[in-house]
């Protein structure tokens, strides 16, 4: 078996460039504008990002999530996502509400990374996006102890039977399953340019309503 030669697999960054002066003087308004442009450059699941916790013990995890909603226009302004409240990133918000969001759009040759606090949206908002769901995915909320560990797959899917025996008809939200808003206070938009020398953009919010716009030396 040949192995790849890791060490060499690089690709030259070609494609734009940012500016300073061109970005939106609201990061919301710029993640906003990318995420459009993402979905229109076809960037397979655009809307997967990688997010970062700590838990108790310090050590930072990270895992992928499918971000579900932004608002840029309406309070509280943030990045929205869905999961168990009990998994292991459940805990570890519930100790440390900082996180990091990452997205990394490769046909655009982008980054995006997105710091800040995180809580659980409300009740209303988790039980208007659970109810969007397929019937099989709402049963899945029920049937997985997510970052449990099992005994065997039977034991999930022998659970997944229980919970579709158990509604036969409207699957209501568990109480453990719901939506998190990350609110940031700090954005950087990565581009990638030619000889390793990248256009980075960070964004600071400094006091509540103002944000320091400053380029970063790749
Ligand atoms: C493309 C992709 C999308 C995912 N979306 C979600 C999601 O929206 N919510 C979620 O809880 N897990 C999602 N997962 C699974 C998580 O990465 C992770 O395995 C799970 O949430 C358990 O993480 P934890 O034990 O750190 O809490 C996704 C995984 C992938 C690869």
């Amino acid at each position: 078996m040949t192995i790849p030669s890791i060490a060499n697999l690089r690709q030259s960054y070609e494609r734009a460039s940012l500016g300073e002066n061109e970005v939106a003087s609201d990061p919301l308004v710029q993640f906003d504008d990318w995420f459009r442009q993402a979905l229109a450059a076809g960037v397979p699941e655009a809307n997967s990002m990688t997010l970062a916790t700590v838990g108790i013990s310090g050590r930072p995890g990270a895992r992928i999530v499918l971000l579900k909603d932004y608002s840029f226009e309406s309070e509280p302004r943030g990045l929205v996502w869905f999961t168990n409240y009990e998994s292991r990133k459940g805990q570890d918000l519930a100790v440390h509400p900082h996180a990091s969001l990452l997205f990394f759009w490769p046909v655009q040759e982008r980054q995006i990374r997105i710091e800040g606090i995180v809580s659980r949206v409300s009740a209303e908002e988790s039980d208007q996006y659970f109810a969007t769901r397929p019937r099989d995915s709402q049963i899945g909320a029920w049937a997985s102890p997510q970052s449990e560990v099992l005994r065997s797959r039977d034991e999930l899917t022998a659970r997944e039977a229980e919970f579709a025996g158990r509604f036969k008809d409207e699957v209501p939200r568990p109480p453990h399953w719901g939506g998190y808003r990350l609110v940031p206070d700090y954005l950087e938009f990565w581009q990638g340019r030619a000889s390793r020398l990248h256009d980075r953009i960070s964004y600071r919010l400094e006091g509540d309503a103002s944000w320091q716009i400053r380029r970063l030396a790749p």
